[in-house]
């Protein structure tokens, strides 16, 4: 696991679009996972400015979403299909037919999950996959307990993560409790993988992911099996950890490194 610490969220936005720019440039035709809640909306923001600057084309690039809520159409407001319409695929050049949400409303919801995971497949698998982190660990909604070699399935939310994402809904509104998610195998097969992290009420699942064992406990702890993942903290998510001053020495070391062989 890289570990990247930057001073605020914005920082940390930058330095995700950036990355997944990159990738756009050197593949114009590049599969991107991609995720919702709060913390990716000024990602996003970056990703509609440059494509407003001209400095980068969605034309060939497909999308796949972490996850959806079951019983959410993809015209209802709470809907994570609607959400990504608004914070991104509105905004810039994408092939609508190149967008691929779970489908919340489908009559299969389990017929829904295997050909999800197929369309992947066909896709060639996903290129970079963009993660955020629940209070207790989760990812995309792999919750605490789920299988490290899970596929897309349906899966329940716990009463933490209703009560975190109830600020999303209008009181009295019908919030799932039931999702479609990615497994954590399939978020394991990416390529490479981008996980942001902002604000205090992350520092302590931060910390299980990077430092904790290895568990089901925590979902996020899976990525220390994975080849390529790169955590971008802000000062506040990254407050927690143990090795704080050892991370920073390292990207630091990187960075000279790096400046070395010409090629920061
Ligand atoms: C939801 C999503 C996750 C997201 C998490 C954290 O439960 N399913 O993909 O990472 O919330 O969201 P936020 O960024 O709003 O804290």
């Amino acid at each position: 696991m890289q570990i990247v610490i930057q001073p605020d969220a914005q920082a940390v936005a930058r330095y995700g679009a950036a990355a997944i720019i990159r990738q756009i440039r050197q593949h114009p035709a590049s599969v991107l996972g991609l995720a919702t809640g709060a913390t990716p909306i000024l990602l996003y923001q970056q990703l509609i400015t440059a494509y407003q600057h001209g400095e980068v084309s969605f034309q060939a690039v497909k999308t796949f979403n972490l996850d959806e809520y079951i019983g959410l159409a993809a015209t209802h407001p709470q809907s994570y299909r609607y959400f990504m319409q608004h914070h991104l695929f509105n905004h810039i050049d994408i092939q609508p037919e190149n967008t691929a949400v779970p489908e919340g409303d489908a009559a299969d919801p389990l017929l829904a999950c295997e050909q999800y995971e197929q369309k992947i497949m066909a896709a060639g698998g996903i290129d970079i996959q963009l993660l955020g982190i629940g209070r207790n660990g989760h990812i995309g909604f792999n919750e605490p307990s789920s299988g490290l070699r899970s596929r897309t399935r349906i899966k329940t939310l716990t009463q933490q993560t209703i009560a975190d994402n109830a600020r999303f809904f209008a009181p009295g509104e019908y919030q799932p409790h039931l999702s479609i998610t990615m497994g954590i195998g399939t978020i394991l097969d990416a390529r490479k993988v981008l996980l942001l992290a902002t604000g205090k009420a992350k520092a302590k699942a931060v910390k299980a992911m990077v430092e904790g064992p290895l568990s089901a406990s925590c979902p996020a702890s899976a990525l220390q099996l994975h080849q390529q993942a790169t955590v971008v903290l802000d000062e506040e998510a990254a407050s927690d950890l143990e090795q704080l001053a050892f991370y920073r020495h390292i990207e630091q070391e990187n960075a000279a490194l790096l400046r070395r062989l010409n090629r920061d």
